[in-house]
């Protein structure tokens, strides 16, 4: 058997206010006539106080994120990708601003400055050749571990994938707690379930060794913190989210997540529904296979519906058709590694597609 070799973030700074370093942080990198380009989610776009800080210069280009009508897609980096060269041929780097989407296009985009073809091309393992332009994360919401992970997760053509490869890391990260203060309670929420769900799959799984459950574990306890023992969302909240979203990503780097992301795929290409909230509305069908999770994640959604009135939407799949239910099961059960953590070898003996169609059909 042969160890997996896996590439970290070489550079990281913590620290409320750290935002600030970022001028300083970018300009041994710049290229004399070549731009850097800011990715930032569009729920910044009035929010000058926070624009005003980013250091632009020269001719840098600001470019706001439409996340919130689609998941990050192939043809969306494909199209950055075409306006870059095109108008400026070649680009110093690229820093993205938001959550788990923003920092998805903006590793996918710095991979394509340099690869040929379409990003879908290298949706898999290992697939792309050419490292990527230098590329800055820079998380406003916590839970996804995308500043930290190997892969930038795209839905493509014929699948929602990611581009896992040693050249996907961001080759620095600011992880600055100031910038996940007033994140609306409904994306904490789905955030910080797939921060708790990154935990639950890896702490379970077959992959499960003590590297991974070193993080893991006290990503799991912070998050545990936050959602289930604080009544009120405050400094300490914002920065111990930060800090479980970067250890669940480790976590899951060495390990790997389970039946729910590998589920939550197939619901997120055939509906588009968000990573965070497709994972939370799959987890609570599970109970067959994480009976005590699924139980006090229940407590979880009343404690949730008291604190802040948030109830998972119901009937999701209700109007689908066969076929959707179809290509739901066909992307899921294309998540081999998942399934093997989750469920063993014989996990197709297990999770049949019959019984998966199922489990979606209840969503
Ligand atoms: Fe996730």
């Amino acid at each position: 058997m042969a160890f997996k070799n896996f590439p970290m973030v070489p550079f990281v700074v913590y620290g409320r206010g750290s935002f600030a370093q970022l001028g300083d942080i970018i300009r041994p990198h710049r290229q004399e006539g070549k731009p850097f380009i800011f990715f930032v989610d569009n729920c910044f776009r009035d929010r000058n106080d926070f624009l005003g800080r980013i250091p632009v210069e020269g001719n840098d280009e600001i470019i706001l994120v439409d996340v919130n009508s689609h998941e990050p897609s192939t043809w969306q980096v494909d199209s950055y990708r075409d306006y870059l060269k095109e108008k400026y041929g070649e680009v110093s780097g690229v820093a993205g601003m938001g959550g788990g989407a923003v920092m998805d296009i903006t590793k996918a985009v710095s991979l394509m400055m340099t690869n040929p073809g379409s990003a879908a091309d290298y949706q898999g393992w290992d697939l792309v050749k050419n490292p990527g332009i230098y590329k800055v994360g820079i998380p406003t919401l916590s839970g996804t571990g995308a500043e930290v992970s190997r892969t930038a997760v795209l839905i493509g053509p014929e699948k929602k994938l990611g581009l896992n490869s040693d050249f996907t890391p961001f080759r620095q990260v600011i992880l600055d707690p100031e910038l996940i203060k007033g994140v609306p309670p409904l994306q904490r929420f789905y955030t910080g379930m797939d921060n708790y769900l990154h935990c639950i799959e890896s702490l379970t799984g077959s992959y499960m060794n003590v590297f991974s459950k070193a993080y893991g574990e006290k990503a799991f306890q912070m998050c545990h913190h936050v959602f289930f023992e604080k009544d009120v969302w405050d400094e300490q909240s914002d920065e111990e989210l930060m800090m479980a979203s970067w250890m669940g990503g480790m976590s899951i780097a060495y390990s790997q997540v389970g039946i729910i992301h590998a589920m939550g795929y197939g619901l997120g290409f055939a509906l588009g529904v968000r990573h965070g909230e497709g994972n939370s509305l799959i987890f609570n069908q599970l109970e067959e296979f994480y009976p005590e999770e699924v139980a006090e994640y229940r407590k979880l959604l009343e404690r949730m519906e008291k604190m802040y009135g948030i109830t998972l939407p119901e009937g999701v799949t209700a109007d689908c058709t066969e076929e959707q239910f179809d290509t739901m099961v066909r992307v899921a059960s294309g998540m081999t590694p998942l399934w093997e953590n989750a469920l063993g070898k014989d996990w197709q003996k297990i999770m049949t597609p019959d019984r998966m169609r199922e489990i979606f059909k209840r969503i």
